[in-house]
Parts: C-alpha cells; sequence; structure tokens
C-alpha cells in the first residue's frame, strides 16, 4: 500500500465496501467521488484553505491546456524513458502538482506504459480537479512537508516549480531513485517581468539537493511563446510576482501588441545515492 495514517504513522488500508482507508488505530479518510483521498488533517493545516486558490488553479489550467509548456512536459517524459525504461513497474510523485497538467501529460507521452502516477498538493480544489480529469493517476490533499506515503515506495519524484521538503524526499525515494527538479532558468518569462520591474534581474536558479543525492544530468530548454491576452494574464496570475505587479503595469500587459515572451527551464535530475 503506498499510503501511510497522517496522523500515526501506520499504513493505510483500503476498506473496500466503504471506500475508505483506514489504519490499526481507526483513524479514517474517505475516497472522494473524484477519486482522490483528503490525508491533511485540520490540525496540519495552516489556514482554512492552503495553497494556491481556485482562480489561480483555473489560470494555470487554462494556460497550460493552450499548450504553452508542452516542450516542458515533452522532456520531462523523455527522462522518464532515458533514465527509467527497465524499472517494470515506475512509481512517480508530482509534488505539488496542482491540477495535475504534467502527469496528464507524462500519460500520454512517456513510451513506458506501466505507470503508477500520484500526485500530492496541498490545494483540496487543485486536487479535485486532477483526479476528475485523470482517473488513473491517484490524487491526494497533503503538504510536502510531510508526505503521508510509505518509505522507499517511489522511483521517481517530481518537483516543478513547488515547495519541497529535502528530509521527506528522501524517505520516499528508492535507492537508486530519481528526483527530478523544474526550475526557471535566467530569462524564464523576461518580458513579462520588464513591465513589473524598474530594474529586472535574472531569476536565481538554485535549487537544493537534499544530502546524500547526486546530480547526474541537467538540461536547458528556451524557446518563445505568444500567449493572447486572455492567456498572459493567466500567465501572470501563475507567476510569484503577480502580487507585484501594479494595475498600471498589468493593463499594459493585457493591451500590448503580439507580445513575445522567453521561457527558459532548467531541469536537474538527481540520483539517491
Ligand atoms: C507554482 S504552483 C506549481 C504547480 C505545478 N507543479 C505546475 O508547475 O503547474 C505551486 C503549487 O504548490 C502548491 N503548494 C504550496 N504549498 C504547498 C505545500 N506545503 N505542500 C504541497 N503543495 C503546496 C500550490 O497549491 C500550487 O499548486
Ligand atoms: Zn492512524
Amino acid at each position: 500500500m503506498p499510503y501511510i495514517c497522517p496522523i500515526c504513522q501506520t499504513p493505510l488500508v483500503n476498506i473496500l465496501p466503504a471506500q475508505s482507508y483506514e489504519c490499526v488505530n481507526n483513524h479514517r479518510f474517505d475516497i472522494a467521488k473524484e477519486g482522490y483521498i483528503n490525508l491533511l488533517p485540520a490540525q496540519h493545516k495552516k489556514s482554512k484553505e492552503p495553497g494556491d486558490s481556485k482562480e489561480m488553479m483555473r489560470a494555470r489550467r487554462n494556460f497550460l491546456e493552450a499548450g504553452f509548456y508542452q516542450p516542458l512536459a515533452q522532456a520531462i517524459s523523455s527522462i522518464i524513458d532515458q533514465y527509467l525504461a527497465d524499472t517494470p513497474k515506475l512509481h512517480i510523485l508530482d509534488m505539488g502538482c496542482g491540477e495535475g497538467y504534467y502527469s496528464r501529460q507524462i500519460e500520454r507521452l512517456a513510451q513506458h506504459k506501466n505507470l503508477d502516477l500520484h500526485g500530492l498538493d496541498i490545494a483540496k480544489n487543485a486536487i479535485l480537479a486532477a483526479a476528475k480529469k485523470q482517473p488513473r493517476a491517484q490524487f491526494i490533499v497533503a503538504s510536502s512537508e510531510r508526505m503521508p506515503y510509505s518509505n522507499d515506495y517511489f522511483n521517481l519524484l517530481l518537483r516543478i516549480y513547488a515547495p519541497s521538503n529535502n528530509n521527506e524526499i528522501k524517505r520516499l525515494l528508492k535507492t537508486n531513485g530519481y528526483l527530478l527538479t523544474v526550475t526557471p532558468g535566467p530569462r524564464h518569462l523576461w518580458q513579462l517581468k520588464e513591465f513589473i520591474y524598474q530594474d529586472t534581474k535574472e531569476h536565481d536558479t538554485q535549487a537544493p539537493l537534499p544530502e546524500g543525492f547526486s546530480n547526474i544530468a541537467k538540461q536547458k530548454i528556451s524557446y518563445t511563446i505568444s500567449p493572447d491576452q486572455k492567456q498572459r494574464m493567466a500567465l501572470l496570475q501563475m507567476t510569484p510576482f503577480a502580487w507585484r505587479a501594479t494595475e498600471q503595469a498589468t493593463h499594459a500587459i493585457e493591451q500590448t501588441q503580439d507580445l513575445e515572451i522567453e521561457t527558459d527551464f532548467i531541469l536537474t535530475l538527481a540520483v539517491k545515492n
């Protein structure tokens, strides 16, 4: 079983007729009608609705579904095929998966056909949307600070623009398992940032690696996109710098004709020794 109880850390067992998961101490978690499980107990929540809001999730879905980051999804799928082709059953977890775009794309694009896809996010609205769209993957509401999965369960963890906890990453990955991190490269969304900052600076591209991991491959993907006005607004909402944009800057981003925007992604693949 992949899951452990978020309260007492003993294994969670699927109780079939009741459509729920239970541990030996009778902590019980229902499977929602969309198929996801909420494994974030109220006492572990720091706010009523943690994580990205429904509006942010919708903006991200509209933008991603338009295909602007499809080359990134393709690169992730190719890395899976290149490094994990020989693993008979591939257990993959997307940490901070949002509304599940990359998980859907991996199911579609990866050559490997025995995939056990999992996604975790602290935002319930995002997990509900992800589960609805991809019934063959397994989604849970949980924090990446305490991921309620058994030790050594996964072959690959994905960390795509999402917060993470190094101890948890180390605990969940099998020995020789992989951590694939996607971070913004120096020129990522440069033309959007020019509207917002007086003095646009290149991104810091560091992604701290857990102890006991070694980097084995690094790949950079850059290309330009030309989102329309509505898609630009969605993109802006997805970015961590959206809150810095003045009304004037937001208006200018929306009204500019034919804005070409650079994307710049850095993919880092590390292995657990
Ligand atoms: C920038 S978004 C990236 C989403 C997705 N990986 C993507 O690239 O489209 C960050 C995501 O992390 C989630 N998040 C924030 N804090 C979290 C936490 N402590 N545990 C799990 N997810 C978290 C947010 O709800 C949001 O969906
Ligand atoms: Zn329990």
